[in-house]
């Protein structure tokens, strides 16, 4: 596995790649790399002639009161994951390179970005479309893989890119989880093990959901407090919030009935905040196929 700090290194190899006309699969990742990431490493693989992922602690999705500095960071361990799954190119840039002196161009998505994880954290989604719209120009790759855990960041980026014409195609992988149902998450290292233990309620919680809308509840606000119990009963764990929404716009439903909807979950086991969702789909509907969006 070749590894790159510079973006003028990466690109003068990547071009050569493009020259022998091979596809590039491309993984952004912030690093403390898992099974979850792993996962779309594997698909860029089997998808693209060559797999190329990122490592990088983006400063401008964090708030200055949230975990940038206590983010987990392990690039030895993650130089040999990456590479034991076969990776061709990792991309470490420092902070510099990605926002030198003088950087003042930011992207915004408008509307799904003031909902869910957008409204408690209002900067979040700004960071996040800015970096991996310089990522994508840097990289330039056929198809970008992320993880439907954020759902709502793939909607983001879905919508940039878009909006945007940017010519690639991006793809939605399913969640990896834990043996007990817990979410994959670079964050899951911040739970001391008693809160570990409290932390596969967020899958108790959206499991609960789904077998109540398999067994034809219709009313959110049904599910709503069932959940908002189960969570209150669990040591260490308060939520945060537990929407219905169109898995599209993200707007809140009031029915269940009829059409997917997705359900989103944070909550935080003592200090350390856990998203998760889930497609709730109702009994004869078809589930959704993988959300990929090709650009026109
Ligand atoms: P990070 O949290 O490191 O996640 C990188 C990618 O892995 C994202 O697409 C995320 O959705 C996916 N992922 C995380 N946990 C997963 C799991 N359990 N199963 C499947 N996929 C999972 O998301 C980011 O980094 C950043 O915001 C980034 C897109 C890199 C921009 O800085």
């Amino acid at each position: 596995m070749r590894t790159f700090q510079q973006i003028s290194a990466l690109r003068a190899y990547l071009r050569g790649i493009r020259e022998e006309k091979r596809t590039v699969g491309f993984v952004p990742t912030m690093g403390a790399l898992h099974a979850g990431h792993l996962s779309l490493m594997q698909r860029a693989k089997a998808d693209c002639d060559i797999a190329v992922a990122s490592i990088f602690v983006n400063p401008t999705q964090f708030a200055p009161t949230e975990d940038l500095s206590s983010y987990p960071r392990d690039v030895q361990h993650d130089l040999q994951m990456a590479a034991n799954i076969g990776v061709e190119a990792l991309f470490l840039p420092e902070a510099e390179e990605i926002y030198p002196q003088g950087f003042q161009t930011w992207i915004e998505v408008s509307e799904i970005t003031t909902l869910l994880e957008g409204e408690r954290r209002p900067t979040h989604f700004r960071g996040v479309a800015t970096v991996v719209a310089k990522l994508l120009g840097i990289v330039q790759p056929n198809t970008a893989y992320f993880g439907q855990k954020d759902y709502q960041q793939f909607l983001v980026i879905e919508r940039m890119v878009r909006d945007l014409n940017l010519p690639v195609t991006v793809q939605m992988i399913p969640t990896v989880r834990e043996s007990d149902g817990l979410a994959m998450s670079s964050r899951n290292a911040y739970l001391t093990s008693e809160e570990r233990a409290s932390a596969t309620v967020l899958y108790r919680a959206l499991s609960l959901a789904s077998e109540r809308v398999q067994e034809g509840e219709q009313n959110p606000a049904q599910i709503y407090s069932a959940i908002t119990q189960l969570v209150q009963n669990e040591p260490y764990a308060t939520l945060d919030y537990a929407v219905f929404a169109d898995p599209d716009t993200l707007q809140p439903v009031n029915t269940l009935a009829e059409r997917v909807t997705l359900f989103a979950l944070a909550v935080r086991i003592g200090k350390t905040r856990l998203i998760d969702n889930v497609l709730l789909v109702p009994e004869g509907i078809t589930p959704p196929r993988t959300r990929i969006t090709k650009p026109l």
